[in-house]
């Protein structure tokens, strides 16, 4: 099967299309033939040699992938041969077939594209994660997104947006920001010009947000906390922005703020298990009706892979970058 890996570690260069075996079909999993696969930031890592696959993941790329069960394992009874489907993957998703473990895998609705069941697993997981099972926020609350312009930050004010909340965002220009509006973020803020940490007390009546998801890190550490209201939560999932940071922890103290660090990708198959279970729960219906859909910034057959870690890296798109394999549309 044809397979995205990275010989070595570098630029665009080391990124390869090969011809791999196929995947063994493990009890409780299920095989996908692959029709696309979104990339992610970690992927852009991963050639790098900066985040190298957890234990007993294939080296092949790739975080998420869509396309049509091929054949359950032993012991999956819910997803029938034929029916399309998109799923969350440790590694191996960016391949003509994946194995995946069928505690990650979500039935994809008739109105998605292919490329857009490509795009949805990691982000939306992510943001349920992160902003809901472990920030807590509520309808009543505000959420700050960091990167709204990004893969995550387009799922997280669609999200966001779904339970009734308000959502602030960052993002790189006035065109950026416009777009992130009209996506439905109620403010966006311009880093690059404005302030977000005043503009956020600014929009609560100095009462601040409730929860920071942070993808900058270290630099935007105190606006984030300065930002935050009591007892307001701050989600680590990334630092783009670097990884040090000033800390006064008599604010830590004084708001009783929470800072909790998250990756998804390390989960055990069980406790992505939970966290798919939980979105479908509160986000089923969202998924189902059309209020859910990826942005897909651009799209590349396999073959073009460098290409679309080129267009991810250069910080011009918005929303997601996508792969398709094969001529199948799902
Ligand atoms: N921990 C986890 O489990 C987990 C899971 C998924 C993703 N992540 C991480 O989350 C981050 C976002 O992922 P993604 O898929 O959304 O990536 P992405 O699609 O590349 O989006 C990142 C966005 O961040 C924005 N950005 C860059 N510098 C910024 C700054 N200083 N302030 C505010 N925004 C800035 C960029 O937009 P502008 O040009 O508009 O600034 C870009 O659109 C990445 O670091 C990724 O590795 C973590």
């Amino acid at each position: 099967m044809k397979a995205v890996i990275s010989e070595g570690y570098g630029g665009e260069d080391v990124l390869r299309v090969e011809e791999r075996p196929s995947p063994e079909l493990k009890p409780g999993s299920i095989r996908i033939e692959v029709t696309a696969a979104a990339l992610n930031r970690a992927d852009l890592l991963q050639r790098r040699g900066f985040y190298p696959p957890p234990p007993g993941a294939p080296e092949i790329l790739g975080l998420e992938c869509a396309g049509s069960v091929a054949e359950p394992g032993v012991g999956v009874t819910d997803f029938e041969p034929g029916s399309r489907v998109m799923a969350l993957v440790p590694g191996g998703g960016q391949a003509a077939e994946a194995v995946v473990d069928s505690g990650s895998v979500i039935p994809v609705p008739d109105h998605f594209s292919r490329e857009e069941a490509g795009a949805f697993p990691e982000v939306y997981l992510t943001t349920h994660l992160n902003l809901f099972m472990l920030g807590g926020l509520g309808p009543e609350q505000t959420a700050l997104v960091h990167g709204g312009s990004g893969g995550v930050g387009t799922a997280a004010i669609q999200l966001v947006r779904a339970i009734g909340a308000r959502v602030i965002v960052t993002a790189g220009s006035p065109d950026r920001c416009r777009r992130c509006r009209d996506l439905g973020a109620d403010l966006a803020v311009d880093y690059h010009r404005e302030d977000f940490e005043a503009l956020c007390l600014d929009a609560t009546d100095d009462r601040g947000v409730d929860v920071v998801l942070d993808c900058i890190g270290g630099p935007y550490l105190e606006k984030n906390l300065g930002a935050l209201t009591t007892e307001g939560r701050l989600v680590v999932i990334g630092l783009m922005g670097g990884t040090d940071g000033k800390l006064d922890m008599r604010r830590l103290l004084s708001k009783r703020i929470r800072i909790i660090g998250s990756t998804l990708r390390a989960l055990s198959a069980g406790r992505k298990a939970e966290i798919v279970d939980s979105f479908l729960d509160r986000f089923g219906d969202a998924l189902r009706d059309g209020r859910l859909r990826p942005v897909i910034d651009s799209v590349f057959p396999i073959e073009r892979v460098a290409d679309a870690h080129r267009r991810l890296a250069s910080g011009e798109a918005f929303g997601k970058v996508v792969l398709t394999i094969g001529q199948r549309s799902l």
